[in-house]
This record gives structure tokens, C-alpha cells and sequence, in this order.
């Protein structure tokens, strides 16, 4: 079992460590029991995820000696609204969750951020973990205490940042995980490459076979580099005021196009074409080569990834729909463009032609070089 600590120094929260390795939830329930051998803990999954984990779950953290209930909500980015939260909320009253329960995030984004965003405002705020289900959330959400819900108005719109006490990264949960999933969490994987860490970048191009054969081996080296990467800028950023915005690449439309979909286009699907929009307009503003250009578009669709914005969305609203990111700075869309693959740098002034024309460019010919 590896071990990183995310070290924080903001008097208001606290360091915690992130827990990564295969089979690994029976020692972190132990690691629980050692530290508060009276806890209580309340497990929130999903349906599917309830489904799937919730017993075995439950069972290894009573089997721990541990107090444990389970709240269960409907799968799906729907949930993901004020509504859900408070019929949360309403559930832990009702069996009498207290200032000294902990709340366990089992299952992915959704999951994390409506629990995170629960345990920050019940009763004033109450401790959670984070026990991470889909790829998408073992190497980016789980790590860096964003939590929130959305609005009908747009994605996140209603969140705060506090940060877990723990997060156990166990990867068996993945063996069952549906491709579309692991393509959400390998186009973040792909992401961290293309702002920090070029190296990861040719990994992925070359090992892509592994990834097809879910090496869990290898795919536990990529959920730890991650790990490691938003760890180290949510260390130096965690209020999201600077550094923390490269983590952004890509959400700018992103977000719209999610939203735009009625959430049918999935989170990473949607930040696989965000990040090929910022890639292509790095290169029209002449910041990035052709060629690098090429490399991000070739290897989103070598992971099967999409890289052409489907016909039904419209250039102009999904602008429309940017103008309400939450990024926007005095009026300002910022958007996290690059210098090369491992050097993304935020601009402030790109045009409205520049992201209109990019987004029709997508919709009629993005594998065009
Ligand atoms: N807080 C952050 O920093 C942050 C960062 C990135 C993304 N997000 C959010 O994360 C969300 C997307 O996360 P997601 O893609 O994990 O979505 P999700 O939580 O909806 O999970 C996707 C689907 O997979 C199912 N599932 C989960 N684990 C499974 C498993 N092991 N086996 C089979 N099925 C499983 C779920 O039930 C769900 O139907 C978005 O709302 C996004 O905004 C948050």
C-alpha cells in the first residue's frame, strides 16, 4: 500500500493522507478502527454503486469493530443538485448522525462532491473520506477538497473546499469499472500529462496497449502520478487563486458542453474536446505547434476519446454558456491554454471569434491537420 500526505497549512483544515493500492480497504478500515475506535460512520453510495459495494463495504468496516449505516441516492450528474444534499441531510437526522459521525464518499465524482459538500454543511460541518469507485474520481476528485452541487444554470455552481480526513484508493474497484468510465478518468490522466508532466504525456502514447488490457499494475503507476501531481498543486494552491487553475485545462468548455448535453455527454468525454479546443486555439494564437497539437488529438483518439464536438451543439450558445464558468474573472473568461505538452500557461483575452470558429472547426473537421 503506498502512502502520499497532502500537507496543508491553512489553520482551518488539515493535512490528510491518500491511501493507494490493489485490495487495500480491509487495512484502511483497520487504519480507521486504530484512530477512533468508537467511530461512526456513514457510508453514501449511489444505487449502482450501493449495488455493487455497499455490503462488502459495510461488512469490512463492521467486521473493523466499526458503527455503520448507509444512505443510498439515485446514480447519475441529476443527483448532483441541492435537492440531494438536503434529502441527505434529512436521512442523517433521521438516524441521528451527530458532529462526531464520519460520512464515507463510496463511489465516484458525484458521489464525492455531494458527500464532501454534505459533510461541509451539516451541522455546521462534519469529518468525511473519500473511498473513490470510478477512475475518474481515484485520480482527480477524490484528492483536493472541491465540493458542490449544480445548478440549472450551470455545473458546480454551489460548492465550498473542505477537504477530507482520509481517501483510500483501493484499485480493485475498478475491475468491473464500464469502459465509458475509464475513458472519463484516462482523458484527466491525460490532462495532468499535458500541463505537468510530459513524461506522463509519452507514457500514455506508448504503454496505450496496457491501458486496453486494464494492467492494473500499470494503471495503479498512473493513478499514483496523478495522485501525486494535484496533490502537489493543491499544496501550493488549494484555494484555487492561481497554480490550482491549470487543473482547469480544458473545463472552460468542457463544463459547457456537459451542461449544453443535458449531462448525456459525459464529464471526461466533454474535457477530452475541451482540451483539444484549448490545445487548437494555443496553436491558432500561435503559442503552440502544429505538431503538439497533433499529438493531443491523436492520442484522445487512440484512448477512444472523442475528438469532434457532435452537430447538434451550437457555437454561439456554448460560448453563451462559458460566459457563466465560474473561472470568469471580472468579466473575464480565463482560459488555461499552452505553451507545449507539460507548459499550460492562462490568458484572459481570447476572443470570441477565436472560440467560436474553433468550435466549428471541431464540429466539421477536428481530425483535420
Ligand atoms: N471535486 C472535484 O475536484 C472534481 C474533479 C473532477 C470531476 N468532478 C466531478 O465528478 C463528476 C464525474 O465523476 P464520475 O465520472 O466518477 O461520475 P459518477 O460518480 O456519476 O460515476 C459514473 C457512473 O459510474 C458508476 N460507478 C461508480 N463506480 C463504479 C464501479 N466501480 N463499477 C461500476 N460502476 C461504477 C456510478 O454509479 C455512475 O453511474 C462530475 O460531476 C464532475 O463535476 C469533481
Amino acid at each position: 500500500m503506498k502512502r502520499m500526505k497532502l500537507s496543508l497549512t491553512h489553520e482551518m483544515n488539515h493535512s490528510y493522507d491518500i491511501l493507494i493500492g490493489n485490495g487495500i480497504m480491509d487495512r484502511a478500515a483497520l487504519v480507521l478502527a486504530k484512530g477512533n475506535p468508537e467511530g461512526r460512520y456513514v457510508v453514501i453510495a449511489d444505487s449502482t454503486v450501493a449495488g455493487l459495494f455497499g455490503d462488502t463495504v459495510r461488512g469490512i468496516l463492521k467486521d473493523a469493530g466499526l458503527t455503520v449505516d448507509m444512505i443510498e441516492f439515485a446514480a447519475g450528474e441529476t443527483s448532483k443538485t441541492p435537492e440531494t444534499v438536503i434529502s441527505i441531510a434529512r436521512q442523517l437526522i433521521e438516524i441521528r448522525a451527530d458532529r462526531d459521525t464520519t460520512l464515507i464518499a463510496l463511489g465516484g465524482g458525484v458521489t464525492g462532491d455531494i458527500v464532501g459538500f454534505t459533510a461541509s454543511l451539516y451541522m455546521r460541518s462534519v469529518p468525511y473520506i473519500h473511498v473513490p469507485t470510478t477512475l475518474l474520481a481515484q485520480v482527480d476528485s477524490s484528492v483536493g477538497g472541491k465540493t458542490g452541487v449544480d445548478l440549472p444554470e450551470g455545473k458546480n455552481l454551489l460548492g465550498t473546499i473542505y477537504q477530507p480526513r482520509l481517501v483510500v484508493i483501493d484499485l480493485t474497484f475498478l475491475q468491473n469499472l464500464p469502459e465509458t468510465q475509464m475513458k472519463d478518468g484516462l482523458a484527466e490522466i491525460v490532462k495532468y500529462g499535458i500541463i505537468d508532466d510530459e513524461e506522463l504525456f509519452s507514457s500514455l502514447e506508448n504503454d496505450i496497449g496496457k491501458i486496453g488490457a486494464r494492467d492494473i499494475d500499470y494503471i495503479q503507476s498512473l493513478v499514483e502520478r496523478a495522485c501525486k501531481i494535484k496533490k502537489g498543486i493543491v499544496e501550493i494552491d488549494e484555494h484555487d487563486r492561481g497554480m490550482r487553475r491549470m487543473l482547469n485545462f480544458g473545463h472552460t468548455l468542457g463544463h459547457a458542453l456537459e451542461a449544453e448535453s443535458g449531462y448525456s455527454l459525459s464529464h471526461g468525454n466533454a474535457v477530452a474536446l475541451g482540451m483539444i479546443a484549448a490545445a487548437r486555439i494555443s496553436e491558432k494564437k500561435g503559442h503552440l505547434g502544429a505538431s503538439e497539437r497533433r499529438r493531443i488529438e491523436a492520442l484522445a483518439g487512440a484512448l477512444g476519446l472523442p475528438v469532434s464536438i457532435p452537430a447538434a451543439f451550437d457555437a454561439e450558445r456554448l460560448y453563451e454558456r462559458m460566459q457563466g464558468d465560474k473561472k470568469r474573472k471580472n468579466g473575464i473568461l480565463h482560459f488555461v491554454l499552452l505553451k507545449r505538452i507539460g507548459m499550460p500557461f492562462v490568458n484572459g483575452s481570447i476572443d470570441r471569434r477565436t472560440i467560436t470558429e474553433t468550435i466549428e472547426e471541431m464540429r466539421v473537421k477536428c481530425t483535420n491537420s
